[in-house]
């Protein structure tokens, strides 16, 4: 195993309501308690889940919660929105930032993304921020820019204590939810040119997510600059998402 640990997040997206959060919690614990402690495991409920999510997963939380996205303010008039700080009332550890359906589908700008990712840290939540480029920028030979400029757009500004304290999840688009997963090698070569892009990102995590699956986390895992996976279809069933965790941290 690498020196820095793994940490394996399962987005859920607009999947679960609360009493399939709680069931979904009541048979995954079972299946992740024997795994090395030092194996970070986090769920990203809806909203409107992460309380009976919360109760489910009681106080010592072996798995941790994560939120999906959240506002770049801490109230106000800002409807339909949610604040860092009632994500904490959840004990919410982690937020997942600029993913590619809300920069898609809500127009989430990188100066958009950056601010939340701003206010998250202030929060004391730990931001996941997502990157990853196109299937036209991929074949432009423009990945690697693309993604740093992504990177750089919404963490430039962050000083190198706060900078040192993000996850980073390197999801190509083309890869999310199309079974077809990103080859290991070309991953590990965005997740290197972030790593290395800044001091601060040395011993950050560094996620692969796009399809990732039980037969494939662990190929990933072999990966000098690639700590665990943001996991999307595959994190809804526990037993697939607990096998996935089980093949990836098995070497
Ligand atoms: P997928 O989704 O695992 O279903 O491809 C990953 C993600 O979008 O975070």
């Amino acid at each position: 195993m690498k020196q820095r640990p793994p940490l394996f997040v399962g987005n859920w997206k607009m999947n679960k309501n609360a009493s399939q959060a709680r069931s979904f919690v009541e048979s995954f614990l079972p299946l992740v308690e024997t795994f090395p402690s030092t194996v970070g495991i986090a769920i990203a409920p809806p909203f409107t889940a992460l309380a009976a999510a919360a109760a489910a997963l009681g106080s010592k939380r072996r798995v941790a919660l994560a939120a999906q996205t959240m506002s770049e303010f801490s109230e106000g008039a800002y409807t339909g929105e949610i604040a860092a700080p009632m994500l904490a009332e959840f004990d919410v550890a982690y937020v997942i930032l600029g993913h590619s359906e809300r920069r898609l589908y809500q127009h989430e700008s990188d100066a958009t993304i950056g601010a939340k990712v701003r206010a998250a840290l202030d929060a004391g939540i730990t931001p996941i921020l997502a990157v990853g480029e196109s299937l036209a920028v991929r074949e432009a030979g423009d990945a690697v820019a693309h993604v740093l400029a992504q990177i750089q757009a919404a963490t430039g500004d962050l000083t190198e204590e706060q900078a040192a304290r993000i996850v980073l999840a390197y999801e190509p688009i083309w890869a999310i939810g199309t079974g077809k997963n990103c080859d290991c090698d070309r991953a590990q070569e965005i997740a290197h040119a972030a790593r290395t892009a800044r001091n601060a990102f040395a011993d950050i995590p560094i996620l692969y997510g796009g399809s990732m699956k039980p037969e494939n986390a662990a190929a990933y895992m072999k990966m000098s600059d690639i700590d665990g996976g943001l996991v999307g279809g595959a994190s809804l069933d526990p037993r697939s998402f607990a096998n996935l965790i089980a093949g990836a941290i098995a070497e």
